[in-house]
């Protein structure tokens, strides 16, 4: 039988979701993703993509739904690049992401019998985040301030309410926009350098009920915002600081280059895990505060620290898992890249009263062989690294450092297989691998790794 090809129209059942989340369906062998199909489904088809090795199709028709399928709340679901999981029912959206986890780790086989916990499932399925970054968008007439269509990057959707934000957040968006479209402010254009807004990142302490609305602008117009601002927190006294980010470059950035106090202080607080975090417009912080603190409190028993150790802690961002072990050790070196996440670390652990961490600024790749020069060694090493996993030479010296037992926390399944690949090459056992969920409704995909140093 001949492949389809494009513009025509197939009927196939989705059997699997493909990393990102796309359904997976089969014609003759021919593979077609999906977006929108949830295995079980059965669907009619159009493709518009056919390429020698797979097509992509869009849904005409779901003639048969799959039992995993479900309404997605959202009214911006489907045209919203944010959430692409909505329509799977949460069950069988945990599933997935273990299936991605078990996939990337038996496709490099070689690792031996491990064993593959039960994904935790997070606590709140929305409202989880404590951080979103709004685009601002449209006419002089109709400022939007909302999120991109999927895939459409000159496409933002006026989102009046994300339902992954907490209420608070939303009332702030809310009036947020009020204020912009009464003065007339405008959306930043980039060729002309006309208008003013581009972005509107809103954050909030979940735990301390604190907000900031972090303005990012393409020119330093102080005195246009300051209104606003002092608007915003008399309307919501929980909005405890509002900041502008100038970033009048023409990379589509949320970071500025210059940050302004328009009203109340520079960060808010949040607290995880019984310590209080600075958070300022520009720190990195986990998404989900609550089950960050599942995360993290997994990290701390895979650590089995008896309190005379020394742990270090690779890819430390703003020094969250050093400083919630600091508690049960001797001594945490952090090593991190991003020197302003470097500052708030050393900022947290001043404002903790914690005394025995050490934050190096730099790659971990160069930082590590230097520690194991200066005669550093550590039982226990966490590593928390960005999607790309590690550099070979952080893995070389990683193995040379040699640590009784390492717990990876990895946002990419792939990069921790082949990572996990080298370190039992280097004489490490995988022991076992678990889940956990941070985004529901996302693609996203944590797990949590401990491996320990054959005898
Ligand atoms: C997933 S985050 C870790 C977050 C951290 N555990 C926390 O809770 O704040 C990864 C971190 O690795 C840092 N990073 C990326 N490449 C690096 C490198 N080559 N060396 C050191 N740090 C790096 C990033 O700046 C980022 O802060």
């Amino acid at each position: 039988m001949s492949r389809p090809g494009r513009g025509d129209t197939v009927s196939l059942g989705i059997d699997d979701l493909a990393f990102g989340g796309e359904g997976v369906g089969r014609v003759d062998g021919y593979v077609v993703f999906v977006r929108g199909g949830v295995p079980g489904d059965r669907l009619r088809v159009r493709l518009v993509e056919a390429r020698p090795r797979f097509a992509r199709g869009v849904i005409e028709a779901i003639e048969m739904p799959s039992p995993d399928r479900v309404e997605a709340p959202c009214p911006y679901f489907g045209r919203c690049g944010g959430c692409r999981l909505q329509h799977i029912a949460y069950p069988a959206q945990l599933a997935y992401k273990t299936k991605q986890v078990a996939d990337c780790l038996e496709r490099l086989g070689g690792l031996g019998a491990f064993e593959l916990r039960p994904i935790i499932p997070a606590p709140a399925l929305y409202g989880y985040r404590n951080k979103m970054e709004f685009t601002v968008a449209g006419t002089a007439d109709a400022t939007s301030i909302g999120l991109h269509e999927a895939d459409r990057y000159d496409s933002v959707l006026d989102v009046e309410r994300c339902l992954l934000q907490p209420d608070a957040l939303n009332a702030l968006l809310e009036e947020t926009r009020r204020d912009v479209r009464a003065r007339h402010l405008r959306a930043w254009d980039a060729e002309t350098g006309a208008g003013l807004l581009r972005f509107v990142m809103l954050r909030a302490g979940l735990r301390t009920g604190e907000a900031m609305v972090n303005i990012v602008a393409g020119a330093p117009e102080i005195e246009t915002l300051a209104p606003l601002a002092e608007r915003l927190r008399a309307r919501l006294p929980g909005t405890v600081s509002v900041v502008l980010n100038v970033n009048s470059r023409k990379a589509s950035v949320a970071i500025g280059t210059e940050e302004h106090l328009l009203a109340g202080r520079d960060h808010i607080n949040e607290s995880l895990g019984g310590l209080t975090f600075q958070v300022s417009a520009n720190s990195f912080f986990q998404t989900n505060t609550e089950q960050a603190e599942q995360l993290f409190a997994l990290v701390e028993a895979a650590c089995e620290l008896g309190g005379g150790e020394t742990v270090v802690d690779l890819y430390s961002g703003t020094g969250t898992i050093s400083l919630l072990l600091a508690r049960h050790c001797r001594r945490v070196y952090g090593i991190e890249v991003a020197t302003t996440a470097v500052e708030d670390a050393v900022r947290n652990a001043r404002a903790n009263g914690i005394d025995n961490c050490t934050f190096l600024s730099g790659e971990v790749r160069h930082h590590l062989p230097e520690l194991i020069r200066k005669g550093v060694r550590a039982e226990v090493v966490v590593a928390d690294p960005p999607r790309a996993g590690f550099h070979p030479k952080a893995l070389r010296a990683l193995v040379a450092l040699a640590p009784a037992r390492i717990v990876y926390v990895s946002c990419n399944p792939a990069t921790l297989a082949r990572d996990v690949v080298g370190l039992t090459g280097g004489g490490y056992r995988l022991e076992w691998v678990q889940p956990v969920d941070m985004f529901p409704h996302t693609p996203h995909i944590e797990a949590v790794a401990r491996l320990t140093r054959a005898a």
